[in-house]
């Protein structure tokens, strides 16, 4: 069978990067009707995959489904990086970045880092009474520990938060987006030489200095990977965040776990990961003819994962639309991705959604929404809530 053409617009009711309120009705529908369909979106014509097995059987079977096929979209701007690698020289990539990113080297000191910078963002509206939690906090501090990750002065940090959110720009101002890959190169490289000198205990220098089986990576390859890092060390987990703050502040009964039992807040992380994936898509492109659930892809086409609607997979997950804590197959969800391309950071993005929220329940009592929020969680690319406007004493 061949699949039909939809448009990204007209099906879910806004553009890839606009604050679309709720596509999940759409994506059951999908999965129950037509689990494979083709979209026109901005980025081009790809087709949208919306059930569970489907989206995991695809990421598992690099072979068929290329990971080439992110350099569509925000590979246009990042260069070559790790994302669009396969084979050999994505596991090369993959030996030489890991151990920067392994739970040892995450512990040694970055939980206090974490800390510290979550109780200075704190400490700014901790007297106020209210405070809205998306500007004030959630927007910013995971940037911050990426810039202290790699040792750049936090003086420059209003400067390339800018560029990291015109990085992902591409698909509605691809001009901007080139821009700001240009300027985050000419700012890093004085950085890696400097480094290369002189290493220090930051993420720059173990990327410089690594070294697999007498091989390095080159310059180039460091700069794009750093480029990567930024929006995906920090798009993501401030999206994370947010949608785990708004969950528990909109499920009493998990906020209360949450409050008395230190194993709830993971528990909450995971499930805030499965219901409301901060990345909804992966990418991917056919290296040959295919077939999903009866449904003919030729080679050569993009292939759009849909990991938010795995997520709420009903085949795969009972009530998928509920926030459950303590769901048994939670760990399933499909949020950081699958196979070789698993998500480097999903460690550090929980480290930081765990003590972003441990330190706000414990320093802003009583913290609730404001009665007046109208905060709701957004975005069809990405999403998360828009405003967090709360409460507290
Ligand atoms: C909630 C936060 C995060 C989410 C939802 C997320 C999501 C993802 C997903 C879905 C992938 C797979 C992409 C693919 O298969 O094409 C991925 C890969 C990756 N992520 Fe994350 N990510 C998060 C946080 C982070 C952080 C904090 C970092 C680093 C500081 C990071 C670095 C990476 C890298 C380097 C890859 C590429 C891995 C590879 O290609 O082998 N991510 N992420």
């Amino acid at each position: 069978m061949e699949p039909q053409l939809e448009s990204a617009t007209r099906l879910f009711g806004g553009t890839m990067m606009s604050p679309v309120p709720d596509p999940y009705p759409v994506y059951r529908r999908l999965r129950n009707e037509r689990p494979v369909v083709v979209l026109d979106s901005q980025l081009g014509r790809s087709a949208l995959v919306s059930r569970y097995d489907d989206v995991a059987a695809a990421l598992k079977d690099g072979a068929a489904f290329s990971s080439r096929g992110n350099a569509r979209g925000i590979g246009l701007v990042m260069g070559r990086t790790i994302l669009e690698m396969e084979g050999r020289e994505h596991l090369r990539q993959r030996r030489l970045v890991t151990p920067a990113f392994s739970p040892r080297a995450l512990r040694e000191g970055l939980d206090v880092v974490v800390e510290t910078i979550v109780n200075q963002l704190v400490d700014q509206f901790v007297n106020d009474g209210k405070a809205d939690l998306v500007p004030q906090f959630t927007f910013t501090f995971p940037l911050r520990v990426m810039a202290h990750v790699m040792a750049l002065p936090i003086d420059d940090f209003e400067q390339f938060h800018h560029w990291a959110l015109d990085l992902l720009s591409i698909s509605d101002d691809p001009q901007r987006g080139f821009d700001a890959a240009q300027k985050i190169v000419d700012y890093l490289r004085p950085f890696l030489e400097e480094r290369r000198a002189t290493p220090g205990a930051d993420l720059i220098s173990t990327l410089v200095h690594a070294e697999v089986d007498g091989e390095k990576l080159t310059e180039e390859e460091v700069l794009s990977f750093l480029r990567l890092l930024l929006p995906a060390g920090a798009e993501t987990t401030y999206r994370l965040t947010g949608s785990l703050i708004h969950a528990l502040l909109t499920h009493p009964e998990a906020l209360d776990q949450v409050r008395s039992d230190p194993a709830g807040l993971d528990r909450a992380i995971e499930e805030t990961l499965r219901w409301e994936a901060a990345v909804q898509y992966v990418s991917r492109e056919t290296t040959r003819e295919v077939e999903i659930a009866d449904t003919t892809i030729g080679a050569g086409e993009l292939v759009m994962l849909a990991v938010g609607s795995a997520n709420r997979d009903e085949r795969r997950f009972d009530d998928p639309d509920r926030f459950v804590l303590g769901r048994e197959n939670v760990a399933d969800h499909l949020a950081f991705g699958f196979g070789e391309h698993f998500c480097l950071g999903s460690n550090l993005a929980r480290l930081e959604a765990r003590a972003a929220v441990r330190i706000l329940l414990d320093r802003l009592p009583n913290l609730r929404l404001a009665p007046d929020a109208d905060g709701r969680i957004v975005g069809l690319a990405f999403r998360s809530p828009d405003r967090l406007p709360v409460v507290f004493g």
